[in-house]
């Protein structure tokens, strides 16, 4: 087997894991309200690429982390924030986009309400199932410590963050320096996020945690110029959302900026200072590093 190949295969076993994972939090469809729990797993089980929660247990494998119970629900809760941000950023008033993980959106399919609502929905369920790790964890203060990450990175200070100044920005032209802070908030937090969490849960100290967070910073951005170049040169079947959403909204994007070409070039260019980062760090995990590749060269 070609190393391409096992590296797809291993993706392809761990995107079904969280899946599985996923499934297993789902709250049943029933009751008044069950509107809301089919409009959350509409949402939820489209099939994204799962990169979150996938990176998330690499980083708690790499530091010896080895408790299911623990780390579970920190990545069904990620991917249920991560969902959540979609949800919310295709609504009419965001991106005011009808297509996501190649279906119509969640709005479009249960009305802006539901859309609203299972947004909200998702976010505070993520809680909700976060909670079970600190709950099984014979490590409270590890998993305090990656509770707080999680609620710090999807935030003010994190994607809430970001997402704020896309939107206030949004046709105005801007310096690299507000770019780079969109970037580094409404796409890297939860990237960034995603690394700490596992890290922390296994018990990796500050500095570490510093690393994990910088290398999250830098796959975060190389992640968002990609999503960039993909929203120009791609095509709506293969990528499962609308291309040319960042032009009908009018977005200043690192491609309007800089242009194709140096965009290609950035993108490769954080993820080497990623894969340099990740040198930093004690012990090995070979998938992690080809995962940082592959994003780079990713078609969706
Ligand atoms: C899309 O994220 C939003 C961005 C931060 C660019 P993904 O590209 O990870 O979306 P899914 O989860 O695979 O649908
Ligand atoms: C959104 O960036 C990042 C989020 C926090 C959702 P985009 O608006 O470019 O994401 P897509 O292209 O709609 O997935
Ligand atoms: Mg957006
Ligand atoms: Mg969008
Ligand atoms: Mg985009």
């Amino acid at each position: 087997m070609t190393d391409k190949k096992q590296f797809e295969e291993g993706l392809q076993e761990r995107q079904k894991d969280v899946e599985r994972v996923l499934r297993s939090y789902l709250p049943e469809k029933k009751g008044w309200q069950k509107t809301i729990f089919e409009a959350m797993e509409y949402s939820l089980m489209a099939g994204g690429k799962r990169i979150r929660p996938i990176l998330m247990k690499e980083a708690y494998i790499l530091f010896g982390g080895e408790n299911e119970k623990v780390i579970e629900p920190f990545m069904a809760a990620m991917e249920m924030v991560h969902t959540y941000s979609l949800v919310h950023d295709d609504l009419p008033a965001m991106d005011n986009d009808d297509y996501r993980r190649g279906r119509k959106t969640t709005h479009v399919v249960y009305g802006e309400d539901m859309g609203i609502l299972a947004g909200d929905a998702l976010l505070n369920y993520a809680f909700e199932t976060a909670s079970h790790g600190l709950v099984e964890t014979n490590a409270p203060e590890a998993a305090a410590r990656a509770f707080q990450i999680f609620s710090r990175k999807a935030g003010v200070y994190g994607m809430v963050g970001g997402q704020v100044v896309d939107v206030e920005r949004t046709g105005q032209p801007l310096t690299k320096e507000i770019l780079e802070f969109i970037y580094t908030l409404k796409t890297g937090a939860l990237l960034e996020s995603s690394l700490m969490v596992g890290a922390a849960l296994a018990g990796a100290g500050e500095s570490d945690l510093e690393t994990m967070e910088q290398i999250g910073r830098c796959v975060g951005m190389a992640f968002q110029i990609q999503d960039d170049i993909l929203d120009r040169t791609s095509t709506t079947q293969e990528l499962g959302k609308p291309v040319h959403s960042d032009e009908k909204n009018e977005k200043t994007t690192y491609v309007s900026l800089y242009g194709i070409e140096k965009a290609h070039k950035a993108v490769e260019e954080y993820s080497d200072r990623a894969l340099e980062l990740l040198d930093h760090i004690q012990g090995e995990n070979p998938f992690m590093r080809e995962l940082i590749g592959y994003l780079v060269n990713r078609k969706k």
